[in-house]
């Protein structure tokens, strides 16, 4: 049985704070392997990255993913009790759950719902000499999250809410205050989000039909039991959390038309099949979620490595997008790359792989690919703007990465 390489230092935990998404790649690169032995928080984990390494990660006989998430993750980002560590019938039930919400015409309202959203911000950039596009859009999709989903949201809520959402997104790899405002926002938003569950129980809050504040609320779990209001609350923050979440996307696609401007021209003919490589090139290239984790169920051997239960393994997403086997000049931004790449369950995976039902693959990647159209098609047809100087630059240290400046633009003007 041969061995796989070790880091240097017994501990990795600080190059992965320094080093950020490219921690797993680098050293897969260094040692020549696809698989590596560490410790992160003190803890023996193995890193993986590429399509065979993505393959084996979503074999749910080899792993699970109870328990595979730091506690640090789960008190901001994630929550306890959801679908993310759930395993085997448990989470085949409750995938279903978010995948029923995730049909052609809720697909198509979500866009919907943006572009009504983003007309209306448009309207007001139009007369303020400098627009923040990060902060902006977070609020649109703030907004068409809650109506898409049917959770009630007041004027007065749409600031504070967004920006809990977002404290949320940014606390697991933070330190201090930024950490802190993470968990706090998470208790704040789930007891807000638990009580509404209850008045939707109880038909003090009406709902639509097949709506996701409906679906949570009446939802049975494997054992035909409604699931508890914190809970149901937990899984409707993974509704809105991400939606909030592909803002960063659009602030990157907005880089990528300004770094590239040729794409811009491209865009503005109403080309549908440069939007969707534009789309596509824009979560390989860019970073946002650097790994997925899990837990060896039983023992197992893969390419001569004996992986012992119990142990902690890292997938790496980051590095996988950008592996130079799978993907030509992998650090190069060319959307054109996609009319002769296919792409399967396992070479592309911004945001997970496998299969939507049977693994842990995002179950709002169709709703991503949407609003990123639906902000791409304002961008390039419905405004004209400009981007003044400002620090566009973005650290792969810093995650989840976003431009130093956030994305400044001005002279907002309506498209004739
Ligand atoms: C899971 C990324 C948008 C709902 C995931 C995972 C990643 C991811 C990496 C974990 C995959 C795994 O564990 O194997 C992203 C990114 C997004 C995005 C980068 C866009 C910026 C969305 C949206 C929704 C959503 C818009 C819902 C409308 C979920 C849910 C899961 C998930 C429910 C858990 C699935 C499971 O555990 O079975 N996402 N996501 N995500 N995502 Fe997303």
């Amino acid at each position: 049985m041969s061995n796989i390489p070790s880091t240097r230092w017994p501990d990795s935990t600080l190059a992965l704070l320094t080093e950020g998404y490219e921690f797993i790649s680098k050293r897969c690169q260094r040692y020549n392997t696809d698989m590596f032995k560490t410790r992160l928080l003190l803890q023996k984990v193995v890193c993986m990255r590429g399509e065979e390494a993505a393959k084996i990660f979503y074999d749910n006989q080899h792993f699970k993913r109870h328990g595979a998430m730091p506690q640090r993750v789960q008190k901001t980002l994630l929550g306890q009790g959801g679908v993310q560590g759930l395993d085997g019938e448990a989470h085949r039930c409750r995938k279903d759950m978010f995948m029923s919400l995730m049909s052609p015409a809720r697909i198509d309202l979500i866009g919907q719902l943006t572009a009504k959203h983003w007309r209306e911000a448009q309207k007001s950039w139009q007369t303020q000499e400098k627009v923040n596009l990060f902060v902006e859009v977070n609020l649109i999709l703030c907004r068409a999250a809650c109506e898409w989903a049917d959770v009630p949201l007041v004027e007065a809520q749409v600031k504070p809410f967004t920006e809990e959402l977002v404290a949320m997104i940014e606390a697991p790899a933070a330190l201090g205050l930024r950490h802190w405002q993470g968990r706090k926002a998470r208790d704040h938003a789930e007891e807000r989000l638990a009580r509404l569950i209850e008045d939707i129980r109880s038909n003090a809050q009406p709902t639509g039909e097949q709506t996701a504040a409906r679906t949570m609320a009446f939802h049975k779990d494997v054992n035909g039991n409604l699931l508890e209001p914190r809970i149901a609350a937990v899984e409707l923050l993974n509704i809105l959390r991400p939606i909030v979440a592909i803002g960063r996307f659009i602030v990157f696609s907005a880089l990528a038309l300004h770094e590239h401007p040729p794409y811009r021209q491209k865009l503005q003919t109403g080309d549908e099949q440069m939007l969707t490589h534009f789309v596509q090139e824009v979560r390989r290239y860019y970073p946002f979620f650097p790994t997925v984790a899990g837990i060896v169920k039983q023992a197992f051997s893969w390419q001569g490595y004996k992986f012992p239960k119990g142990r902690w393994v890292l997938l790496d997403l980051y590095g996988t997008n950008r592996d130079p086997r799978l993907w030509e000049r992998p650090n190069e931004f060319r959307p054109e790359r996609f009319e002769s790449r296919d792409i399967n369950s396992f070479n592309l995976i911004p945001q997970g792989g496998g299969d939507y039902h049977q693994h842990h693959r995002c179950a709002g990647e169709w709703v991503t690919l949407e609003v990123m159209k639906v902000a791409l098609h304002a961008l390039t047809q419905e405004m004209e703007y400009t981007v003044p100087p400002q620090d566009l630059s973005f650290s792969l240290s810093h995650m989840p990465a976003i431009p130093k400046s956030r994305f400044i633009i001005s002279d907002v003007q309506a498209k004739p």
